[in-house]
């Protein structure tokens, strides 16, 4: 715009000569009509330049709010995709012993030094998916060997069944370790329960933990 008035009053100084300027008196009336009417002619330019602006301003501000509006909405998503958590059963150093039971018991890990994205309820045991995607779950059961009772857990999704850590020796410290990776919807939850008649040991140095992250979401 600054670039088209600056040519107009270019146009409107030229308009007047020198020689115009001496033949002043005798040309005035004339002259006078025909600089008003380019006057008038640039006015009405520079008034539509302005409205066009006026309306291309409006249009680059609906623009950048689209914009703004898409920034904060990856934002959001990219927070959903950040998910990782890790647990252990025992919070402090108190040894504990749980199992046997007569039948699968949920395992509700205490002690959480990982809980990105807040996925994992230390309350429940349970994680839930927030976002749909491929997920890694690793877990661990272990105890003491007592010549009777395995040691096992199981990783349920939903109310599936996926893998069972089991393993059983007569003495001496037993572990077992699985992992799975699963494609879960959001509000799909994972969690472990101790196998029908074995057992879990656990102490300040965790052996049984239960660990999850979000590999990618589809
Ligand atoms: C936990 O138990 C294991 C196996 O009995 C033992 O070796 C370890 O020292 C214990 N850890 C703590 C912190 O008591």
């Amino acid at each position: 715009m600054k670039i088209s008035v600056s040519f107009t009053l270019w146009l409107l100084l030229g308009s007047i000569s020198p020689s115009e300027s001496t033949d002043y008196q005798k040309s005035f009336p004339q002259d006078i009509y025909a600089v008003l009417r380019e006057m008038t002619a640039s006015l009405v330019q520079l008034k539509a330049n302005m409205l066009q602006t006026q309306e291309q301003a409006a249009q680059l501000k609906t623009e950048m709010d689209k914009l703004k509006t898409e920034v904060d909405k990856q934002k959001q998503d990219l927070k959903v995709r950040q998910v990782a958590f890790s647990a252990s059963l025992v919070a402090g150093s108190q040894a504990v012993t749980i199992g046997p039971f007569p039948s699968d018991t949920l395992l509700i890990y205490k002690h959480v030094p990982t809980n990105i994205g807040n996925v994992y309820n230390s309350n429940t045991g349970v994680f839930t998916a927030p976002v749909r995607g491929v997920y890694n779950f690793e877990w661990t059961v272990a105890a003491g060997g007592d010549n009777i009772h395995p040691s096992a857990a199981v990783l349920v999704k939903n109310s599936e069944y996926v893998f069972l850590a089991w393993e059983y020796q007569a003495d001496g410290f037993i572990t077992s370790s699985k992992a799975v990776t699963l494609l879960l919807e959001v509000g799909d939850v994972v969690f472990v329960r101790l196998w029908a008649n074995t057992r879990a040991y656990d102490n300040g140095s965790h052996h049984n933990t239960f660990s999850g992250h979000l590999l990618f979401p589809m």
